[in-house]
């Protein structure tokens, strides 16, 4: 399905399983912590895509990783989302809107996550616990 300049991923049963799993363990992990009122949660997405998919099952629109993400209760306190692709991380500002917990930068997230983030952003996770969707794979970085 073409959305403006690009192409939604058609994805497969096993992704749409996967991001239900963003979802539950999200809600999981940001429950575990509630009572920590000291200790921040960010949600750090490397390869985050434009927020949407279309499932190959049904044709229709599934919302993607971003998107599960945000609606994770309760939220955690900031997003970083990441994808090389300019077309993607456009579309994904216009779903975000103009939230100041969201973060969307553009670029290869190698270099993002290890070279080119802004003060506040090493800063912040190396000092918070956070989940990091790398992808195939959930990570969880407890400080
Ligand atoms: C499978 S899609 C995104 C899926 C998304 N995390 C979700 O579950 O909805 C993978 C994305 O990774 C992006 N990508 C590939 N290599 C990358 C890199 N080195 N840095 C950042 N983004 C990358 C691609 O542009 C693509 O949009």
């Amino acid at each position: 399905m073409t959305h403006g300049p690009f192409e939604f991923d058609e994805i497969g049963v096993w992704s749409e399983l996967k991001l239900e799993i963003v979802g539950k363990y999200g809600a999981a992990y940001t429950n575990a912590f509630k009572k920590s009122d000291r200790l921040k949660k960010y949600y750090i997405d490397g390869f985050s895509g434009p927020g949407a998919h279309v499932s190959k099952a049904t044709g229709s629109i599934v919302e993607g990783s971003p998107a599960r993400a945000l609606k994770v209760s309760p939220p955690f306190d900031g997003y970083y989302f990441i994808d090389l692709n300019p077309e993607k991380t456009d579309y994904l500002r216009s779903l975000c809107g103009n939230r100041s917990d969201v973060h969307i930068r553009t670029g290869d997230c190698n270099d993002i996550l290890t070279r080119n983030c802004c003060r506040r952003f090493n800063t912040e996770i190396t000092t918070a616990p956070c989940v990091s969707w790398i992808h195939m794979a959930c990570i969880s970085i407890g400080k």
